[in-house]
C-alpha cells in the first residue's frame, strides 16, 4: 500500500438496488431523473423563481414559466404553494402576456397598509410587480423593450388582475432592465424597488407601488461583471442584534464555475445608497453551476429564505428530461457569519425539510473502518451529514455498474471542496457539462459541518458550517447503487449521519 491509501479506510456502502431505484413507468413526478424532495412543474420549462412572498400560512412560489414547450418560450408566471416549504401544489398560470409583452421575472409583496388603494372589501391586496418584455420592439432593435408592470390579487395570488397604468416604471434606453425586487423600507415608509439595469442595480422608491422615483445606483464598478446583471435583492439580517443589509446580484454569465451563478454584497443602506462594507473580493451564495437567480421570500420577519433556479442558462434548454425541464433548489435558510472581521452568507437547508427524513443511519467512525453493507429503503434521496476536520483530503464516491461515478471532496493542499462530475452520465447534450467544478473553504476553522442533500439528478453541497456552498446536477445512465467514503476516520468527529428521505408528490 502506498502512503496515500494507508491514510485512508476505504468503506464501501452497497446500497440495494431498490434503494436508489428510480420509478421507470412514465407517471407524473415518476419519470427518470424527475426530482423528488425539490419543486418542479408537473411538465413543460421553468426558469426563475418569481413573486416569492408568505402570506396567510402559505409560502407562494410563482416561476417563469413555458406552458406550451419543455424549452425557453414566452414567458408567463406559473404558481405554486407550500405550507411548510417542503410539499407544493401546483396551481394555474397566474400571469400570461399580454400587450405590453412577456411576464419576465419580479416579485410580490402584501400591501397590508392599502398603500396602492387596490384594496376591496377588506382584502389585503398582494402586489406582483415584474418586467414586461416587449418581443416585437426587441426585434426591432428598440431599446426600451423592457418595462415594470404590476397585477394585483385579491384571492391568496389565484387570480390577478393588471393594473390600467401599466408600465409604472419606464425604461429610458437601457437594453437590460429587468427584474424588480421590491420590499417595504418601514423607516421612511415607503417601497424600495432594486432593478438590474445591465452592469449594476438602481434602486428606486414609491409609496403607492404606482409611481417610482430614481434613488441611487450601485455596482458598475464593484463584484463581478463578466455578465449582465440579473435578478436583484436587497434584504436585511441580523448579525448580534445589528441590523445588516444584503443585496443580491445574479450574473449570467461569469459565475465562479462558468455560466449563471449569484453574487452578493453585505453592507448598509439608508434608504437611498447601498454601501458596501468590508473587503470587496466577489462573494458568491453557491459556487456550484447550477443555482441561479434565487431570491429571498418577502413578509417572513427576521427569517430570511432563499431558494434558486437549478440551473445553468449554458445547458438549461438541454437538459435530458423532455416531459420537464429544470427544477428550483432546496429553499435555503440564510444568516450572517463573522470570519475574521468579514461579513459572509451561510446557507442551510430550512429546518422544515426534516418532516422529510426516514429514520436516520448513523454510520460510527469506528464502523468505517470496515465495509458497511447499508439495507434501508431509500425511496427518493438521501442527506449525509457529518462533522469532520479538515486536516487531510476526503471524499465521497456514488456509482453504478455503468461505470458513471460522481465524487465530491475536498483538497486540502488547495484548501477547496470540489464535485467531480466528469463522469457522472450522460453529459453529451452540451460539452460544458462533465466537468469538475470547486468552491474555496472560506472559514479557518479547523472543523465543521458538512451537509450534502442528494436527490435522482441533483445534489446540494452545504460545506464548512453553510460558508461553501455548491448545487450541480447529475444524469447517471443507472441509478447510483453504490456509495463509497474515503475518509481518515481520525479526522470524523463522530459519524456520518445517512438520512433516507421521502418523495414530496
Ligand atoms: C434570468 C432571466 C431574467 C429574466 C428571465 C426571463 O434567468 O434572464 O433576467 O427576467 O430570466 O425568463
Amino acid at each position: 500500500m502506498n502512503n496515500f491509501k494507508a491514510a485512508f479506510f476505504t468503506i464501501l456502502v452497497v446500497v440495494t438496488q431498490s434503494v436508489f431505484a428510480q420509478n421507470q413507468d412514465t407517471n407524473t413526478y415518476k419519470e427518470q431523473y424527475r426530482l423528488q424532495t425539490h419543486f418542479s412543474p408537473k411538465a413543460h420549462w421553468i426558469n426563475d423563481p418569481n413573486g416569492m412572498v408568505y402570506f396567510n400560512h402559505t409560502y407562494h412560489l410563482f416561476f417563469q414559466y413555458y406552458p406550451n414547450g419543455s424549452t425557453w418560450g414566452p414567458m408567463h408566471w406559473g404558481h405554486a404553494i407550500s405550507t411548510d416549504l417542503a410539499h407544493w401544489k401546483e396551481l394555474p398560470i397566474a400571469l400570461y402576456p399580454d400587450s405590453l409583452g412577456y411576464i419576465f421575472s419580479g416579485s410580490a409583496v402584501v400591501d397590508s397598509n392599502n398603500t396602492s388603494g387596490f384594496a376591496k372589501g377588506g382584502k389585503i391586496p398582494l402586489v406582483a410587480i415584474f418586467t414586461a418584455h416587449d418581443p416585437k420592439a426587441e426585434h426591432e432593435g428598440k431599446n426600451n423593450f423592457e418595462n415594470q408592470s404590476i397585477a394585483y390579487s385579491l384571492d391568496e395570488g389565484l387570480t390577478w388582475t393588471k393594473f390600467e397604468g401599466n408600465p409604472v416604471l419606464k425604461n429610458l434606453g437601457i437594453r437590460d432592465f429587468r427584474d424588480p425586487n421590491v420590499m417595504w423600507y418601514a423607516p421612511q415608509k415607503k417601497w424600495i424597488m432594486t432593478l438590474a439595469t445591465l452592469d449594476r442595480v438602481t434602486f428606486y422608491s414609491s409609496t403607492n407601488l404606482k409611481d417610482w422615483k430614481k434613488e441611487s445606483d450601485f455596482g458598475s464598478n464593484l463584484g463581478s461583471h463578466d455578465g449582465v446583471w440579473e435578478c436583484p435583492n436587497l434584504f436585511s439580517l441580523q448579525f448580534n442584534k445589528k441590523t445588516y443589509w444584503v443585496l443580491i446580484g445574479n450574473i449570467n454569465p461569469g459565475g465562479p464555475n462558468k455560466g449563471s451563478a449569484t453574487q452578493y454584497f453585505v453592507g448598509e443602506f439608508n434608504g437611498t445608497n447601498f454601501l458596501q462594507m468590508g473587503d470587496t473580493k466577489t462573494k458568491w451564495i453557491d459556487y456550484g453551476p447550477d443555482d441561479y437567480a434565487g431570491v429571498t421570500w418577502n413578509n417572513t420577519g427576521n427569517r430570511k429564505i432563499f431558494l434558486g433556479w437549478m440551473s445553468n442558462w449554458i445547458y438549461a434548454n438541454q437538459l435530458p428530461t423532455e416531459k420537464w425541464r429544470n427544477a428550483m433548489t432546496i429553499p435555503r435558510e440564510l444568516s450572517l457569519k463573522n470570519v475574521n472581521g468579514e461579513f459572509y452568507l451561510s446557507s442551510t437547508p430550512v429546518a422544515e425539510l426534516n418532516t422529510l427524513d426516514l429514520s436516520p443511519i448513523k454510520i460510527p467512525a469506528s464502523k468505517l473502518k470496515t465495509d458497511y453493507l447499508f439495507e434501508g429503503k431509500v425511496q427518493s434521496g438521501f442527506k449525509l451529514k457529518f462533522a469532520i476536520n479538515h486536516a487531510t483530503d476526503f471524499s465521497i464516491k456514488l456509482y453504478n455498474d455503468e461505470g458513471d461515478n460522481l465524487i465530491i471532496g475536498y483538497d486540502k493542499a488547495k484548501n477547496q471542496y470540489y464535485i467531480d462530475r466528469t463522469h457522472a452520465g450522460i453529459s453529451s447534450f452540451n460539452r460544458e457539462f462533465a466537468k469538475t467544478v470547486f468552491a474555496p473553504k472560506i472559514s479557518n476553522f479547523a472543523t465543521s459541518i458538512v451537509e450534502i442533500i442528494f436527490d435522482n439528478s441533483s445534489l446540494e453541497f452545504f460545506g464548512d458550517d453553510g460558508l461553501s456552498i455548491m448545487s450541480a446536477l447529475y444524469f447517471p445512465k443507472k441509478p447510483y447503487n453504490h456509495l463509497q467514503f474515503k475518509f481518515n476516520a481520525n479526522n470524523l468527529v463522530k459519524q456520518v449521519e445517512l438520512v433516507p428521505t421521502k418523495s414530496i408528490w
